[in-house]
């Protein structure tokens, strides 16, 4: 559990708060690029950390996150013209550049001082895996940005899309690392067929992938071992938190994720030739986040029924609408079938992402971590707590985080592998990766 101070602290996320202050130092993804789809195409109205900003394109295909209210009266800057590199304000016809510079001032006279000095705030942009991220930071220069494995592989070869949630965003980082949960919310009942809605996926898709990728004694070993025992490595991204699960004779099977600083995860379940997922949340305000999700294959593109499926929300992608908001959600009790939960799966509710989304958005808009009773098996989400409050208290006394200088260390796989019970989790890493972080990067 936590104090009420440190889960004050540790959820806020405003620009006038010590967390949101630490977020502000990463790149965060604000946008996914097809929301700007072309040069000069409407402006998109977005909420990043509780601040209201605007996204537009200019004719040069740039991407602008700028303050949406103009300088001269306050016009919203959302109504703008989008022309010919830059947004012009209807209201009086200022004009503005994606960096915020005011590129025409029609209203004032030639030698007015306001031409060199007013600008709208704007943040740096860059466009990556295909997102667009922003950096709402204080440094002048910005950092790298995190070399995270789906964006190092080519377009072809993953699917990426964003999907909307109502509670804080840490308890959904939580919930990514807790890989405990496994059997039981995402389990279908029965007997010895009993396999998770994604296992069921990931074996219809890979059937073809040889021995260990369609071994579906994970799913029972998942199901029979409700009490995963949790070993977590730091390194200079985040974590590695590995959780083994009696298997077969003297062999545990591993599912291990990383946790990525300040709010990346990457899912625990890939075998060699599956397909990789991993999240990144962003908070739009204290009370709901933006989950910005990625599949890849390294090793191959994805097929069209992989994409379709991830359209439909399988894996770890919910089925939404057009305003990326999911069908199943707090609304509508994530359309819960009580006839389906009592036959068929643990929750009725349908979708390993909507089973997830039901569950962390019950919690609360901000989960009260005062009234906890952890164990051994949330030892993940201890370790992650614990590492981020102590880059919160670094922010406060003015030191940086180690990880902005290593941007390479985020290009690491999470997975599973069966290993015999006498190996580490490093070791089993080393097994499964060929290192024990999972590094798949350049040399380092
Ligand atoms: S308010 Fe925007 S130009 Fe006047
Ligand atoms: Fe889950």
């Amino acid at each position: 559990m936590l104090s009420a101070e440190d889960n004050e602290l540790i959820t806020r996320s405003g620009p006038d708060t010590p967390a949101g202050r630490l977020l502000r130092q990463f790149w965060v993804p604000v946008l996914l690029s097809e929301e700007l789809p072309e040069p000069d195409c409407p402006p998109k109205r977005i909420k990043v950390m509780g601040e209201d900003l605007l996204a537009f394109r200019d004719s040069a295909g740039r991407v602008g996150v700028v303050d949406p209210v103009c300088p001269h009266r306050g016009a919203n800057l959302y109504y703008g013209r989008n022309e010919h590199s830059g947004l012009r304000c209807v209201f009086h016809g200022w004009k503005f550049g994606v960096d915020g510079r005011c590129l025409e001032m029609p209203t004032m006279p030639a030698d007015s001082p306001y031409r060199d000095r007013v600008r709208l705030k704007s943040y740096p942009t860059r466009e990556w895996g295909e997102y667009v991220w922003a950096y709402m930071g204080p440094a002048a220069e910005p950092p790298p940005l995190p070399r995270l494995a789906f964006a190092l592989v080519p377009p072809s070869h993953r699917y990426v899309s964003k999907k909307w949630q109502d509670c804080n965003w840490l308890q959904c980082v939580e919930g990514a690392l807790d890989t405990t949960h496994f059997s039981f919310l995402h389990m279908l009942l029965g007997t010895e067929e009993a396999e998770t809605a994604e296992a069921v996926m990931e074996r219809i898709k890979h059937a073809a992938l040889g021995a260990q990728a369609v071994r579906n004694d994970r799913f029972k070993w998942v199901r029979d071992d409700p009490m995963p025992a949790f070993s977590v490595d730091e390194f200079p991204a985040g974590l590695v938190v590995g959780g083994a699960r009696k298997a077969d004779g003297d062999d545990l099977y591993w599912r291990i994720a990383h946790y990525l600083v300040p709010n990346h995860a990457l899912a625990p379940s890939a075998f060699p030739g599956e397909n990789y997922h991993g999240q990144t949340f962003v908070p739009v305000n204290d009370t709901s986040c933006w989950i910005y999700t990625y599949t890849w294959n390294p090793d191959r593109p994805l097929t069209e029924e992989e994409r379709e499926a991830a359209r439909q929300g399988h894996t770890i992608h919910a089925q939404v609408d057009e305003h990326y908001v999911p069908y199943r959600n707090l609304r509508n009790d994530y359309l819960i079938d009580r006839e389906d939960q009592k036959r068929n799966s643990f929750t009725g509710i349908q979708g390993v992402s909507e089973q997830d989304a039901a569950i962390q958005d019950s919690q609360g808009p901000i989960a009260d971590r005062t009234r906890e009773h952890l164990g051994p098996t949330d030892l993940g989400i201890v370790r992650m707590r614990r590492l981020l409050l102590g880059l919160i208290r670094d922010e406060m006394a003015g030191r940086t985080p180690q990880a902005l200088s290593h941007p390479d260390e985020y290009a690491v796989l999470s997975g599973g592998w069966v290993a015999h019970k006498s190996k580490a989790l490093d070791e089993v890493m080393t097994e499964r990766f060929g290192n024990p972080l999972g590094y798949v990067g350049q040399e380092r």
